[in-house]
């Protein structure tokens, strides 16, 4: 660790933090249970009243509780950004989820250091990271250099050794949808795997690498607010988290791979093959399909 990464360590942010995440939490999982409208913030892009009011809640309570810290938050919140650290907030991640009564989403902060000198566009060092299930009541803790925790319990990513036989999750984005490429690694990356799941929430995906129960996450075009606490809690766990050619994974990079970091180098030679169309497997198309299926119907039949 750098001098700078071990003189932001000395601090003690998580518990006021996880305090934070609880009392949002709840106040999503009222809503949630109560139900509520849904917007839109483009084509496909859901809001919910729940975003808005969580982000102020978490807003006005870092606002207390670290007077002199910049928050980021997903719904528009930028304050203090000039300060020496940032919490990059997600006040509900899986909107589409909790929307349609899926109840899978959480609360996702996480600190930033950004000792003086740091260029705006440059990244500081991650220091603390929380991510809240509310659902399950779970929370997922990390310090840098203090390790990762589940309900505070030590967490470590799994010992799963390849990818053949590993455990997966990605994500797709809810805006601009047809310029993402994602379908093409999900479908390779199902045949070489025990599977990819799509679950709608990046934080809990990247939460459930850092203890063990997927071996890898990936995904296109996501926010610091997604990936702040995820990025620190595989860290601190074991993981490792790169972009997908496996160079270091920046705050505004718009592809996160996080793994155990036993399968991180086969799982970026596979996207270097799929990015090259190398060894793909081919889909039949809807045709080719419809008429194997008639096929297979005529034979069906006459036996
Ligand atoms: C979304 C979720 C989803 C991911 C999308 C994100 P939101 O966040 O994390 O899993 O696939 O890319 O935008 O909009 O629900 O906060
Ligand atoms: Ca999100
Ligand atoms: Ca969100």
């Amino acid at each position: 660790m750098s001098r700078a990464a071990e003189a932001a360590a000395q601090t003690d942010f998580v518990p006021k933090a996880a305090e934070i995440a609880r009392e949002a939490g709840a106040r999503l999982r009222e809503y949630f249970l109560q139900g509520v409208e849904t917007e839109y913030k483009g084509d496909v892009d859901l809001v919910t009243v729940a975003d808005r009011t969580v982000e102020r809640l978490i807003r006005s309570r870092l606002g207390e509780a670290f007077p002199e810290h910049g928050v980021y938050g997903e719904e528009g919140t930028r304050e203090r950004l000039d300060g020496e650290y940032r919490w990059y907030v997600d006040p509900l991640d899986g909107t589409t989820n909790f929307a349609h009564g899926f109840p899978q989403f959480a609360v996702s902060m996480g600190l930033e250091h950004r000792p003086r000198g740091t260029k705006p566009d440059g990244d500081g060092t991650l220091v603390a990271g929380v991510i809240y299930d509310p659902m399950r009541d779970e929370i997922f803790t990390a310090e840098r250099g203090r390790g990762t925790q589940v309900n505070g319990i030590s967490a470590k990513v799994s010992r799963t050794a390849n990818l053949a036989e590993a455990l997966l999750a990605t994500g797709f984005p809810s805006r601009k949808r047809h310029s993402s490429p994602n379908i093409h690694f999900y479908h390779e990356f199902t045949l070489r795997s025990h599977g990819v799941r799509r679950a709608g929430s990046a934080a809990l995906d990247i939460a459930y690498v850092a203890c063990g129960r997927m071996d890898g996450f990936w995904e296109f075009n996501l926010n610091p607010w997604d990936t702040a606490a995820g990025i620190l809690l595989v860290e601190e766990a074991g993981g490792r988290v790169t972009d997908l050619r496996g160079r270091q994974c920046q705050l505004a990079s718009d592809e996160i791979l996080a793994s155990n970091g036993l399968i991180h180098e086969e799982l970026i030679g596979f996207f270097a093959d799929i990015f090259a169309g190398r060894n793909l497997a081919p889909i039949p198309t809807p045709e080719e399909y419809a008429r194997q299926r008639a096929h297979r119907q005529g034979v069906g039949n006459r036996e």
